[in-house]
């Protein structure tokens, strides 16, 4: 790869951060299975662990597989560095707490995944915290909810599983007027869909378990920082020592050194190379995605079996604009969410599924079924489901890459088995 040329990314998705001549001409970056790294030199080993050289100690702290991935991502979101971990809830643990201290507040949308609603609404109040979620696309809500105590504005791409998009440039403006940072969980969109760094957001986190990876074999997260915001003292006076530290990286600072490292949320190496597979094909996975998903749309909007379809794909629905012109008309993502009579005929539907997996995952290749009500929510009471847009009669579907046909058949003949 020449490196004073800008690719495009489609060819970043696969060139970014490759280096055959480092890894003897192998062309995928090798698997580095070791707990610790030789140090030829005592005074080597000291000037590592005082920052001074890039190389490796221990792998709670950094390996050269992980740290190849981290090159990838960053180059993908338009950051300037990034942290993979053991999962998607490691980073935005991370992400998050390397943000807050006790006493503080955040401000979030209120379609979030299920263990970050309640990483929010429970676990962080346990440590002090107070998290305002509000509605997500609501920016005159969200700006009324920061007051001088907040610390985070976090919000969804594509909120998980509601399907609604706010405007991450105005909410950037937003919380950039206040001095606070925007941090956006890109998981559903992809950067192939949408860079929220380059819309002026200011932190990026994945579950790279779904779409980066993409085959539903590798789980794994990744916190990226734009390096550009300024952290103001008055708001942000506890990141001094890691400004003069890392200068733009202050923050990723943070958060490998306070929060990766002592709370050793490590990302096993073979899980990384595994990301690293899928990540070649994400342009057009995605592709394939979203082609797939909006044509499902239109074919379940047809059926008198679905009460409702939930896509931004769809011209009706609330967030099409929005998704337009973030996404550049490239798509709308690859998932969707359709309501049938009740919970009784979702539970026939998805017993009748011949093709299409029933689990709890999304972006793999597969199309994947779930009823969420009764499964990854069941233990929430109503009045929080409903909050949160998850309803008895809903089903959310991860649209696969395989044949639409098979795939709209497939619905077809579960759709057929609930009669009239
Ligand atoms: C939007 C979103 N963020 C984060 C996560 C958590 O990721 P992981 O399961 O890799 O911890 C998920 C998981 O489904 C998700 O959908």
């Amino acid at each position: 790869m020449n490196q004073n040329r800008q690719y495009r990314f489609d060819t970043r998705v696969i060139h970014a951060a490759q280096a055959p001549s480092d890894w003897q001409g192998a062309t995928l970056a090798p698997i580095y299975q070791t707990a610790s790294h030789l140090h030829q030199t005592a005074e080597n080993l000291s000037q590592t662990f005082a920052g001074k050289t890039s190389d490796h100690i221990y792998m709670r702290l950094t390996n050269p597989t992980n740290r190849t991935l981290e090159e990838k991502l960053a180059d993908l979101e338009g950051g300037r560095a990034a942290v993979v971990t053991g999962s998607g809830m490691a980073a935005i643990n991370n992400a998050c707490m390397a943000l807050l201290r006790a006493g503080d507040e955040a401000v979030s949308g209120n379609s979030l995944f299920m263990s970050t609603y309640l990483l929010f609404s429970n676990v962080f109040k346990k440590y002090g915290i107070t998290v305002h979620q509000v509605e997500s696309t609501d920016i005159e809500a969200i700006e009324k909810a920061i007051n001088e105590k907040t610390r985070m504005l976090y919000l969804e791409t594509i909120g998980n599983p509601k399907m609604d998009i706010p405007d991450l440039t105005r909410a950037a403006e937003v919380a950039h007027r206040y001095g606070i940072p925007l941090v956006v969980d890109n998981t559903l969109a992809s950067p192939y869909l949408c860079r929220p760094i380059e819309l002026g957001a200011d932190i990026v986190v994945h579950s790279t378990t779904k779409y980066l990876g993409g085959h539903g074999g590798a789980m794994g997260g990744v916190v990226i920082d734009g390096g550009k915001f300024s952290w103001p003292e008055e708001r942000f006076p506890d990141f001094k020592p890691f400004i003069d530290r890392k200068g733009p990286l202050a923050y990723l600072d943070k958060v490998w050194r306070e929060h990766h490292i002592n709370f050793g949320t490590t990302q096993a190496p073979l899980h990384s190379f595994l990301t690293m597979i899928g990540l070649d094909t994400l342009a057009l996975r995605m592709e394939r995605h979203m082609k797939n998903t909006l044509a499902v749309a239109r074919y379940l909007q047809q059926r008198s079996e679905v009460k409702w379809v939930n896509y931004p794909g769809l011209p009706d629905h609330p967030s099409n604009g929005i998704a337009e012109r973030l996404f550049e008309g490239k798509g709308f993502g690859g998932m969707l969410t359709f309501g049938l009579k009740d919970q009784d005929a979702c539970f026939r539907f998805i017993d009748s599924l011949r093709l299409i997996y029933h689990l709890a995952n999304l972006g793999d290749c597969k199309t994947l079924a779930i009823h969420p009500y009764s499964s990854q929510y069941v233990s929430f009471d109503d009045e929080t489901r409903r909050r949160l847009s998850i309803t008895p009669d809903m089903i959310r579907l991860s649209v696969g890459i395989e044949a639409v046909e098979d795939i709209c058949e497939d619905l077809g003949q579960a759709l057929d088995r609930l009669g009239g």
